[in-house]
């Protein structure tokens, strides 16, 4: 890896789903840390790299897409995001499985390969139900914890190479999976390349992407980040993969991170029909405006109106001598907190489940994380809801906090205050 952290970000050219230059400005926020990039505490922090975060669309597919794409070996070799324990999560894989083998007929001893498959969560959901499975994961640290449990990983990156290899090796896969990462690969024919060699003729491709619809109708602007490039519509999906000899056959929207479609995917020619809900959504996408600039201008407007009410709410909190604290320190987080200028004079810590983050400091803002019991200890006034995404299952965890007088605000879609009474 260059050390020169200049080139650790290059900008984007053409759109790397259909190839037009033709750009829509939508958003920018600044120079923005990587929003994994936790640091050690007490370093210095001088030399911690930002690189441009700032979003457009393309006016032919319509493929929102980052204007810069950090180097993945930065951001995926050394990988510290691990998949959350949460019930949410362990129901959500439960219920992937469940739809990949019932709507397409899986059966047990089936080859399952997973791409980003992390700790392996996900594929032991498919063992359960005795799959072959395979998982291929950059973040070599990952890839070993996934193996040690049982879950064999390849510490690679999936590409038209490994997934001939894999062929190869373990032969045609049934079914081809990509939770959360379609959209953090910049290469993305590459990608789909290996993927028709790998899938047998009857085989499915299955990603999981968030919706891009749901974050502009939701306001969802903090899932913007390095580690995401593209953010996705059905309609652009299906004109992506009839460029390269694959067919959208069904979709599925789920509750999952603001809202994620699970897209399937078969061979062009292959046997499965196309399902009535793919064209569904498309239109659904044409009638919300997907083609017009109004949208994306639109969704400017209230990212900065709520960057705007955000930071006001906690200046006049802090200001009447309220103590605030972040719950969770999701990668999204950090782009909250960076882009509305908050700092660790407001924030005074966060809370998060994980022990890797425990310890360290957020990028950008150095609020440090700390355990979950660490925040009983030292309860704030207020809970900065960072990981939003869970708030069902956290506002229900913390019904003690709130009885006692604790509240949460939930920054997403508008900034609101939930107290005891209000989250019943
Ligand atoms: P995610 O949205 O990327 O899964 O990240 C959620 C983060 O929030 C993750 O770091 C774990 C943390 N978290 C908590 O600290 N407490 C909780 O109750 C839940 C559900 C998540
Ligand atoms: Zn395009």
């Amino acid at each position: 890896m260059d050390n020169n952290k200049e080139s650790w970000a290059q900008q984007i050219r053409e759109c790397r789903a259909c190839g037009s230059t033709d750009w829509q400005n939508v958003v920018s926020l600044g120079q923005v840390p990587l929003a994994n990039g936790f640091l050690e505490q007490g370093l210095s922090y001088e030399d911690e790299p930002r690189f441009p975060l700032a979003v457009v669309s393309c006016r032919d597919c319509r493929l929102l897409s980052l204007t810069h794409v950090v180097d993945p070996a930065v951001l995926f070799r050394e990988y510290l995001y691990v998949t959350s324990p949460s019930d949410t999560m362990r129901r959500h894989m439960r219920r992937v499985a469940d739809l990949c083998e019932e709507r397409f007929g899986i059966p047990a001893g089936s080859l399952v390969v997973e791409m980003g498959s992390n700790t392996g969560e996900q594929l032991a959901a498919f063992q359960d139900d005795r799959m072959r499975v395979l998982g291929v994961d950059p973040a070599r640290a990952l890839a070993a914890v996934a193996t040690e449990r049982g879950v064999p990983t390849l510490p690679d990156f999936f590409s038209a190479t490994s997934g001939e290899r894999i062929r190869e090796e373990h032969g045609p896969a049934r079914l081809v999976l990509g939770r959360h990462v379609f959209a953090h690969i910049d290469d993305i024919a590459d990608v789909a390349a290996g993927v028709r060699r790998l899938l047998r003729s009857d085989g499915v491709f299955a990603i999981e992407v968030p919706y891009a619809l749901d974050m502009l109708e939701r306001n969802e602007f903090d899932t913007i980040y390095h580690e995401h490039l593209s953010y996705f519509m059905v309609d652009t999906l299906a004109t992506f993969f009839a460029r390269h000899g694959l067919r959208v056959v069904d979709v599925e929207h789920l509750g999952v991170h603001g809202g994620s479609i699970l897209v399937f995917v078969g061979h062009q020619d292959g046997p499965w029909p196309t399902r009535p809900v793919v064209d569904q959504m498309r239109e659904k996408e044409q009638r919300a405006g997907l083609h017009e600039d109004a949208m994306y201008t639109g969704f400017a407007q209230t990212v900065e109106e709520t960057r705007h009410t955000l930071t006001r709410l906690v200046g006049e909190l802090r200001a009447e001598g309220r103590t605030i604290a972040g719950y969770g320190a999701p990668a999204k987080g950090n782009t909250l907190l960076t882009t509305c200028g908050l700092s660790n004079d407001q924030v005074e810590f966060c809370t998060d489940t994980t022990e890797l983050k425990q310890g360290k400091v957020l990028p950008g803002t150095h609020v440090p994380v700390r355990s979950p019991a660490y925040g009983e200890e030292h309860p704030p006034d207020y809970y900065l809801l960072l990981a939003w995404n869970y708030s069902e299952e956290i506002l229900r965890k913390e019904r003690d906090y709130l009885e006692s007088g604790g509240r949460f605000i939930v920054p997403i879609p508008r900034p609101r205050v939930v107290t005891a009474r209000s989250a019943n």
